[in-house]
């Protein structure tokens, strides 16, 4: 397995190139079942995560070429409906092909995804929302069985909770449904707002794209024909190097992003002393002197996002002050709390609460990584630790970004991948 060796690297600078969104590809890769053409999507991220959806949709027999940054699907060989254990267990985010596969086949067997290290994440919304939609559900051996005797059919869903794969599948099911389907308190995330916006440029109606409340007019299962399109840029990746400026107090410049889908994450930043310059598509950092401390709660989008949660801590913890996080959505978003205590971090949990004392002199040591964005928190620790900081089991990172390690060498970081 891999590990990355980062020893300090103060004082960062250049530009960093944005990857396409992780979670935005997922469910358009997904979508491409609806298609009647073959889909080509651009500016896919290089991630596990995107291989690991590409091999399931191969292996229900899609064919699907796969360069670096770009895919080419062709659905239209599909010829087994059944997605298994051994894939959907690695990538819970599988479960996006449960509302096409039956959309447009009838019938489907999808693993039950089970929860991850973050939290137990169930799938109960999706499954209400189908059989609303006249899905016969069945869960049966660790899977899901599901079939749609009368094909899929239009009607008023609300969530009871907002669930951004969620509405994702549920967007995608109504595309091809008999009659309207409106989704209350849908998901606003611009990752659900790009799938909205596919669906429609090839035809499927859809009003108050960007609202909580959707409505979507089916095409009673004829297929779409969907243009090549590129995926928007990764908020989260990009938050992600705005964090690392900020604790190494460098100068960075981010390209290939969308500033106004980091609207909370910047304001935030901008809280804790650090200034900017935004253009159209890029971001520079101009790093806060001192860090002052901070407030975070994580809501859903257009709120400061859960996956930017385990960074900002990390940063707080060189923030002269008390910072105070919140975690709302996940029950278990704070394994990267014990690995910064054991870097030195002055950090007490009481809940679903990080009380953050700042600022703390952080020393490099052993560190695991435990889910993605965790990950992604003990980079930044590890960028301003003294002595070196070694992070083992980085294939949790490897799911969500795309050449991490040759990005922050680019602008001075001292970090190599190695070999256990
Ligand atoms: C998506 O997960 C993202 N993943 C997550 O990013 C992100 O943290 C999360 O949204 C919240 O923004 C992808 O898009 C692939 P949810 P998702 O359904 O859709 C509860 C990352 O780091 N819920 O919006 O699985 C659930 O338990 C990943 O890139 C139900 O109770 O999250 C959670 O408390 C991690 N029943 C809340 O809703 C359901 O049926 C939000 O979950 C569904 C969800």
């Amino acid at each position: 397995m891999d590990y990355l060796k980062i020893h300090s690297s103060k004082s960062l600078s250049g530009t960093i190139a944005i990857s396409g969104a992780k979670n935005a590809s997922l469910p358009l890769i997904a979508m491409t079942i609806l298609a009647e053409n073959s889909v080509k999507i651009k500016n896919l991220p290089n991630v596990v995560d995107i291989k690991t959806l590409l091999k399931l949709l191969s292996k229900l027999g899609a064919n699907c070429q796969f360069s670096t940054n770009s895919v080419v699907v062709d659905t239209s060989t599909i010829n087994e409906t059944k997605a298994t254990y051994d894939i959907v267990k690695t990538m819970r985010a599988s479960i996006l092909v449960l509302g096409p596969i039956l959309a447009r086949f009838g019938h489907c067997e999808v693993s039950l995804p089970g929860g991850c290290a973050i939290g137990q994440r169930p799938i109960d919304l999706h499954l209400k929302a189908l059989e609303q939609m006249g899905a016969k559900i069945n869960i049966k051996a660790g899977y899901i069985e599901a079939s749609t005797p009368n094909g899929l059919v239009g009607c008023d869903i609300i969530f009871d909770k907002v669930t951004v794969t969620g509405t994702a599948n549920i967007v995608m099911a109504a595309a091809l449904a008999k009659g309207i389907t409106t989704i209350t308190n849908a998901a606003r995330e611009p990752e659900v707002v790009q799938l909205c916006d596919v669906l429609a440029q090839s035809g499927v109606v859809i009003n108050g794209i960007g609202t909580a409340i959707l409505e979507i007019h089916g095409t009673n299962t004829k297929l779409l024909n969907i243009k090549e399109f590129d995926v928007i840029p990764d908020r989260i990746e990009a938050g992600t190097y705005l964090c690392a400026g900020a604790i190494t107090k460098s100068e960075l410049t981010l390209t290939n992003v969308e500033p106004k889908h980091l609207g909370a994450v910047i304001s935030k930043l901008e809280e804790m002393g650090n200034t900017f310059k935004i253009t159209k598509d890029a971001i520079t950092i101009y790093p806060a002197k001192k860090i002052k401390p901070i407030k975070i709660t994580t809501q859903e989008y257009p709120a400061f996002p859960t996956d930017m949660q385990a960074q900002f801590l990390a940063l707080a913890t060189q923030a002269d002050g008390v910072s105070i996080i919140e975690e709302k959505l996940f029950e278990n978003r704070f394994m990267h709390v014990s690995e910064l205590q054991r870097m030195g971090a002055d950090i007490t949990l009481n809940g679903h609460t990080a009380t953050v004392n700042g600022k703390t002199k952080l020393s490099g040591t052993d560190v695991m990584a435990t889910d993605l964005r965790a990950s992604s928190a003990l980079v930044l620790a590890g960028l301003v630790a003294t002595k070196e900081t070694n992070i083992h089991r980085i294939y949790h990172l490897d799911r969500g970004y795309d050449s991490l390690e040759s990005k922050f060498k680019n602008v001075g970081a001292k970090i190599q991948r190695l070999k256990e």
